[in-house]
């Protein structure tokens, strides 16, 4: 039978490369439970930011392929070596993205501002002191300073930069990020959001968020589908 998804025996891998791990299976497992919409939606660019090692892109690309249908597909990560083996998962599974060894975007903002319509983020979300995030090596892949935010506040304005108006991001957070905030600093920037995916291991609990844009997301901030207390001077919200 035809696998729907990256075969885990032909995702490629290098000792300073992340391996699919619990998020990333819940990230490509949102992104089946969501395909048929996704095929619906017929997006022209797709894009993975901090790919590691090619498993949750080329599930995309698998996923869609499928139906015949081929978007075109880019990646980025910081790490070099991700680039390296992301490519032999790839060809591994048949499947091509252009892939750029950049930090989340940086120098694709011009080309590609404004147009993609699916995008895809595991990002270095655990809370670790702030001089880890960004270091050389393999603790990169998970270093996310401060509440685990520092990757994940950089990479949600540039998200809104390359979106395009028909726009998905799809993005794993750990309770320890406040995804509510998260959700709240995006309905901010016009996008409405849902949690598409929870899944709770011993070790943490992750939300596989799913954010569109709204265009009354802006104006109706008050909107019933979420609700949102001030609770010791924060903004606690969560939308359901
Ligand atoms: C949690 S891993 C996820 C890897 C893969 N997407 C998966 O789900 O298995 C985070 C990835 O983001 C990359 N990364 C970290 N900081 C980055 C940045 N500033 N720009 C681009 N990629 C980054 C890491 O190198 C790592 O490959």
């Amino acid at each position: 039978m035809l696998s729907k998804i990256a075969k885990i025996q032909l995702v490629s891998s290098h000792p300073e490369v992340y391996e699919p791990c619990d998020d990333s299976f819940a990230l490509v497992d949102a992104l089946l439970a969501d395909r048929t919409n996704l095929l619906q939606h017929r997006p022209s660019i797709c894009m993975e930011i901090g790919c590691g090692s090619g498993y949750v892109i080329t599930s995309l690309a698998v996923m869609l392929g499928l139906e015949g249908f081929i978007p075109y597909y880019l990646a980025t990560d910081i790490n070099p070596h991700a680039i390296r083996v992301t490519r032999e998962t790839m060809d591994a599974h048949g499947v091509y993205a252009e892939l750029v060894n950049t930090d989340i975007a940086s120098g694709l903002e011009k080309r590609l501002g404004g147009s993609v319509d699916v995008m895809v983020v595991n990002p270095p979300y655990v809370p670790t002191p702030e001089d880890e995030v960004g270091c050389e090596g393999i603790a990169s892949a998970w270093a996310g300073g401060e509440n685990g935010r520092s990757v994940i506040d950089k990479i949600l304005p540039v998200a809104d930069n390359l979106l395009s108006e028909r726009g998905w991001l799809y993005m794993v957070t750990l309770t320890a990020n406040n995804p509510s905030e998260i959700c709240l600093e995006m309905r901010k920037k016009g996008y409405a959001s849902r949690v598409i995916l929870q899944r709770s291991t011993e070790e943490e609990s992750l939300h596989i968020i799913k954010f569109w844009r709204d265009s009354d997301s802006q104006l109706e901030l008050k909107n019933l589908s979420y609700w949102t207390k001030l609770i010791e001077g924060k903004f606690i919200s969560w939308m359901w």
